[in-house]
């Protein structure tokens, strides 16, 4: 009985597959309308006049991103037609009830048919009208247009790089530092030893007093890691200066991002504290050594290639090759532990002139994304436009310098020059200028600073 069963069943099997052998893929594809294809109406058969008798595979017009048929068969089961087939070719109005479509740029879109607006995406619904997302955007014409009409100090610009992307993306993707916890933030300031009238620069660059050693801002593009860039940016730095140029390594975001995992998030954000903690008990080799490869949004977590282990005497050397073949200079850098400076104005400004660029939280609204140049402070451009328009995140930047500015009504604006991590190509050549002993934004609320770990033999010898 089985063996016979079995036998059945094969034949049945090679009936079927020889039955379907002569089925072109045209009598099996499903009907464009079963598969959503709707159309208002327009002219296929008649623009292509094309009307075949019998059945012609070939008589077809292009439909969307698809066929359409003029012949006879595709009558059969009313599957591939073209819209104006029953009409045109037949004289007879068509068995389905015309899809009413919608209109743009004096052009028919079918059912389903979608195009973006900017970061909102638009569909023609079945009722024939264009229904469209409601997303507030990250690069918002109006709020451009507002800024640069308004009397705010900064002008706003349009990037293409975040062009079609919401303001919550922007949140999500391009900041990525936590705001301290409690117990950090009540961290013992340091203070610097001040005079109370002691006269500090009007002016300040910290690439000017230390050439060579303040290193270019980094594009973190769309990983939120910039607990890690900003923590690297200002170590840099630091370390150039206190080796006195001797070492002007350009640290690796991406072996924090990789390797410092503890309560950690890599690209989906980051604590400062944590970022230090490492720096100082790992440490971390070049950007060279270990370049960035996690800019692309939600990366998988990439493994930990670096690692390092003490050698005695507080210092520690790499137990890996650079992941990139090309380099082979695999240093770990390490710093002391970072301190906080307290949130006066003048402490910051005495702490940047002695030792070098600082690291800063910074809250960041929607209206930051677009800055170009100036002075900026948060403008109530969004204002009116509904919360979703409002949102904001911490972010984290290296400020290296200050200025100040007479406006045309004589009043003295003041500001601190701070380096991002959105590539050269935004604001001031990476930088951008704020407000300066307002806590803008709150730039002044939490400011650490650090120092290399140098040693004797890490300095010049002369
Ligand atoms: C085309 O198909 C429709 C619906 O099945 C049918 O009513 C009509 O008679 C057919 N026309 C021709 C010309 O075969
Ligand atoms: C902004 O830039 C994008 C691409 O670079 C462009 O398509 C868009 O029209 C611009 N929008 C505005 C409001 O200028």
């Amino acid at each position: 009985m089985r063996p016979l069963r079995a036998l059945l069943c094969l034949w049945l099997l090679a009936e079927a597959s020889r039955a379907s052998r002569v089925r072109t893929r045209r009598e099996l594809a499903p009907g464009l309308y079963e598969h959503g294809v709707y159309d208002a109406g327009g002219s296929y058969c008649q623009r292509g006049d094309v009307c075949c008798h019998g059945r012609d595979d070939a008589c077809t017009v292009p439909y969307h991103d698809t066929l359409c048929y003029c012949d006879l068969f595709c009558n059969r089961t009313v599957s591939d037609c073209c819209p104006d087939f029953w009409e045109y070719c037949l004289g007879i109005p068509a068995p389905f009830p015309k899809a009413p479509g919608c209109a743009r740029a004096g052009r028919s879109y079918p059912t389903g048919a979608t195009y973006r607006e900017n970061c909102n995406l638009c569909t023609c619904s079945p009722g024939g009208q264009w229904q469209c997302e409601d997303h507030a955007c990250l690069m918002d014409g109006e709020l451009i247009d507002a800024v640069n009409r308004g009397d705010y100090g900064w002008r706003a610009t349009n990037y293409s790089q975040f062009w079609g992307m919401t303001l919550e993306d922007g949140i999500q993707f391009r900041l990525g530092t936590f705001r301290p916890s409690p117990t950090v933030m009540n961290m013992n300031e340091m203070h610097m030893n001040m005079d109370s009238n002691e006269v500090l620069p009007r002016h300040f660059d910290a690439a000017a007093k230390w050439p060579g050693m303040i290193h270019e801002p980094l594009d973190q593009g769309n990983c939120a890691g910039s607990w890690a860039f900003s923590t690297a940016a200002v170590a840099s730095d630091r370390i150039s200066i206190h080796s006195m140029g001797h070492m002007t390594p350009a640290l690796s975001p991406q072996n924090l991002l990789s390797c410092d995992t503890r309560n950690q998030r890599g690209c989906s954000g980051g604590r400062l504290d944590g970022a230090w903690w490492y720096l100082r008990r790992r440490g971390v080799v070049t950007d060279e050594c270990y370049p960035f490869t996690s800019q692309e949004s939600r990366p998988a977590a990439q493994p930990c290639m670096m690692h390092s282990r003490s050698t005695g005497r507080g210092k520690r050397q790499a137990t890996a090759r650079c992941p990139n073949p090309q380099t082979h200079a695999n240093e770990i850098y390490q710093s002391t532990p970072a301190y906080r400076l307290s949130s006066s104005e003048k402490e910051i400004m005495k702490e940047l002139l002695e030792n070098g660029p600082v690291q800063a939280i910074l809250e960041v609204h929607e209206d930051f994304f677009m800055y170009k140049s100036g002075i900026y402070r948060h403008t109530p451009v969004a204002e009116g436009k509904g919360p979703k328009h409002q949102r904001h995140g911490t972010h984290s930047v290296k400020i290296t310098g200050w200025g100040e500015e007479q406006l045309p009504d004589g009043q003295i604006q003041k500001y601190w020059t701070a380096a991002n991590s959105w590539g050269t190509a935004w604001g001031e050549g990476g930088h951008f200028r704020i407000t300066r002993g307002v806590n803008e934004c709150e730039v002044e609320t939490f400011v650490v600073g650090v120092w290399g770990r140098v040693s004797m033999e890490d300095m010049p010898h002369k």
